[in-house]
């Protein structure tokens, strides 16, 4: 991550010098006016000429505007913030993410956002950080001159303490979103369940508490479903629980007072999925290595909370295996039995995430209780066909739950739609022979009978002895929302806070979620 430091305003005797301009700000004011006046004038007419007005996405270079033997900045990049009375933390986090490929090719930035209020000075830093993301690992051969050469950005503004404060929690976010971009990089040939779960244990540095479940604990849990998907290949499933204790612990996340009821998140990790024996096509397999964004999702936003100090009991749970044929990979017909006791009919072993999400969903509810839960997944192909990857599909049983899922989106570009459920898309997922299959009928609203399926493990995810608990038999309603984010763990496209990537979709949005109504 990009170092970010906040100064106090003072021309910059090197490097490149950010100048975030408001469209209809009159002129320049604060540390832009001082560099224009030591360069004789010479920025204001660069911009007038380069017809830079300071518009939403507009940007300009200005390379050496200094007289000779001037000290200053080597080149300065206008961003447009677009109308200031319209600016908002969005909007400044996205000038941010624009300004940072104008200047990555210098060691250090300093950005004048002496004209902002400080919790904007760290929503610019914060767009520029999540650009400057990048997945380099296996790379070993780039030339020195194509590598970034960006290590420190120093924001001046008016109030260096103020943005510090605001700069502190958003970093242990962004540390959050890092982590799950770094896991949904790595190739499925070194991230596997049990690597991943040694992943999941790195959190117990900063005060989560980790367990992991191996085919031993499943196989006792009655956890058919999710040993299903996991028999046909050579690497074992594991499930993760992730426990932080940011309510009722005592400061460093361990539990320390009795805890009330946590809030709980739900990922599918997928390492790699195939499809199974219902094979997938060739071309574009190598994308089922993100099959398990879900689950980093959820692991990046436990590490965003314990990063923070996040005031709120949470438990993250990760369901990890890999979907391989083979001679002893499940079959399409196979019925399996669930936790919940619940059986299934495996029409297409393609359908897998579904099965990995109801045992570990109902292993949540038996286990913790959870005021609401919240599952991630990439779980369809159709919701791309549905909303593209502009949104990430949101099913929900609790309107509340979801307009505060929603809200979340709009604030942290992780923009997501409500979509249906109802009987009638229940009825399609009927077995003649078991409770269940695992697909609808046809492929026609294909996400939303996906999520009817998971609905079905939402309350009475428990077996007899759970009658009447909440989660345990429907008696109490759990809020529940399902996030179906196939379309938007990955962008083939650079976004203003995403490079083309692995975008850790999930830890921004429940992040904020989790702030605005979670914490006490
Ligand atoms: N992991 C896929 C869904 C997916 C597709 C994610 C494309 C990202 C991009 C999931 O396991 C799957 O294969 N779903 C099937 C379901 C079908 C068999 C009912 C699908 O979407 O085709
Ligand atoms: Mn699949
Ligand atoms: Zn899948």
């Amino acid at each position: 991550m990009l170092d970010i430091a906040f100064v106090k305003p003072a021309l910059p005797r090197g490097g490149a010098l950010v100048l975030p301009v408001a469209e209809d700000s009159g002129g320049l004011g604060g540390l832009a006016a001082d560099l224009d006046a030591a360069a004789g004038g010479a920025l204001k007419r660069a911009l007038a000429a380069a017809e830079f007005k300071g518009r939403k996405g507009q940007s300009c270079t200005i390379w050496a505007p200094m007289p000779d033997g001037a000290a200053g900045p080597s080149r300065i990049v206008a961003v447009g913030l677009g109308k200031a009375s319209e600016l908002s933390a969005e909007a400044a986090e996205a000038a941010g993410g624009a300004a940072l490929p104008q200047v990555r090719s210098e060691r250090e930035a300093t950005v004048a956002a002496d004209g902002m209020p400080p919790e904007l000075a760290a929503a610019f830093a914060m767009g520029m950080a999540l650009r400057g993301y990048r997945f380099h690992r296996y790379r070993t051969q780039e030339k020195d001159e194509d590598k970034p050469k960006l290590e420190r950005v120093s924001l001046a503004t008016g109030s260096v303490p103020d943005a510090k404060a605001a700069w502190a929690p958003m970093r242990a976010v962004a540390e959050g979103v890092f982590l799950a971009r770094d896991l949904v990089s790595e190739p499925p040939n070194v991230l596997n369940p049990e690597t991943m779960a040694d992943r999941c244990r790195d959190l117990e540095k900063l005060g989560v508490q980790v367990e992991i479940l191996g085919p031993k604990e499943m196989k006792k849990l009655g956890m058919g479903a999710m040993l299903g998907v996991a028999q046909g290949s050579v690497n074992e499933p594991r499930i993760a629980v992730m426990q932080w204790f940011g309510a009722s612990g005592n400061g460093n996340g361990k539990k320390a007072k009795p805890q009330g009821k946590p809030v709980a998140f739900i990922g599918k990790g997928v390492t790699f999925d195939t499809g199974g024996i219902s094979i997938k096509p060739a071309g574009g397999m190598e994308d089922m290595k993100f099959d398990m964004a879900g689950g980093a999702a959820v692991i990046g936003l436990m590490a965003a909370l314990a990063g923070r100090r996040a005031k709120v009991d949470a438990v993250g749970l990760v369901g990890m295996v890999e979907n391989m044929p083979s001679g002893n990979a499940q079959r399409p017909g196979d019925v399996v039995k669930t936790m919940s006791g619940k059986t299934v009919e495996v029409i297409n072993t393609d359908a897998e995430g579904r099965l990995v999400l109801a045992d570990v969903m109902s292993y949540c509810q038996d286990r913790f209780q959870p005021a609401a839960m919240v599952d991630l997944a990439t779980l369809t192909g159709a919701i791309i066909v549905a909303l593209g990857h502009e949104h990430a599909g949101l099913f929900s049983n609790d309107d509340e739950l979801a307009a505060r899922i929603t809200a979340a989106g709009k604030g942290t570009a992780e923009a997501c739609w409500r979509m249906p459920l109802g009987d009638a898309y229940d009825k399609q997922i009927r077995s003649d022979i078991a409770d269940m299959k695992n697909v609808g009928g046809g492929r026609q609203g294909g996400s939303i009978t996906a999520a009817q399926f998971l609905q079905r493990f939402v309350g009475g995810g428990g077996k007899d002895k759970d009658k009447g608990k909440n989660g345990g038999d429907g008696q109490q309603h759990l809020p529940w929302a399902h996030l179906d984010i196939a379309g938007t763990a990955w962008t083939t496209k650079d976004l203003p806070s995403v490079p083309k990537g692995a975008t850790g979709f999930g830890v921004r949005l429940l992040d904020r979620m989790v702030a605005a109504h979670y914490e006490g």
